[in-house]
């Protein structure tokens, strides 16, 4: 069942329940990127091969990181993808921007999945807490998540770097208007400023993100 994000319980993870709960709003999210890289290869056409190559490593990663966690899901917490209501956030924007490639190289990988990079050291912290061997199981599916969506958020970075100067558009201000028009969520703090930088944010974009 999709619903709007705000109609989403969120739940603790102090719970077997809650943590079910969580790993299948993650596990949502990662099959939602599976499709967001592979529409990327057939709706934008004329891009160099490497684009394509790039977003299909993506799309293999993100089938890998869905596959960890309904794993996970179903082994230790006994549910499975499908149990909970889900929310659409991730989607909507693949379709606002699915005539504007630069848009969607600036506001699906190198916000959406970048807010990603923010909060996964937070959900982790909250696991450890919980501490119990499904919750400390569940840290380390999301070291391996963490540590390859630095490399999408790089590819974002990257194609969208290629795109504002292929296009003569200074990339930190035509980020700026694009969020505007596209109702982008800003990220929220604290910044994962090693895992930004690593993903390829300037310092520049990095002021900018975090004090507007
Ligand atoms: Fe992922
Ligand atoms: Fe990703």
């Amino acid at each position: 069942q999709l619903l709007h994000h705000t109609a989403v319980a969120r739940r603790s993870p102090a719970t077997p329940e809650g943590r079910a709960v969580l790993i299948h709003a993650i596990a949502h999210i990662e099959f939602n990127a599976i499709n967001l890289a592979l529409d990327a290869i057939w709706r934008f056409a004329g891009m160099p091969e490497t684009f394509y190559r790039d977003w299909l490593r993506v799309a293999a990663e993100e089938a890998k990181h869905f596959r960890l966690l309904r794993d996970h899901l179903r082994r230790q917490l006994h549910h499975d993808y499908g149990d909970f209501p889900a929310h659409q956030g991730l989607w909507s924007m693949c379709e606002k921007t699915a005539d504007d490639i630069v848009a969607r190289m600036a506001l699906v990988p190198r916000t959406l999945e970048a807010r990603g990079l923010d909060a996964t050291p937070l959900i982790q912290h909250k696991l450890r807490q919980v501490g119990t061997p499904d919750a400390l199981a569940a840290v380390a599916i999301l070291d391996t998540i963490l540590r390859e969506e630095v490399g999408h958020v790089a590819i974002g970075n990257h194609w969208y770097g290629w795109l504002c100067t292929r296009a003569g558009l200074d990339a930190v201000a035509h980020y700026a208007a694009l969020v505007q028009r596209y109702e982008a969520p800003r990220p929220k703090p604290p910044l994962n400023e090693a895992a930004r930088r690593a993903a390829g944010f300037s310092e520049a974009e990095m002021r900018w993100l975090q004090h507007g």
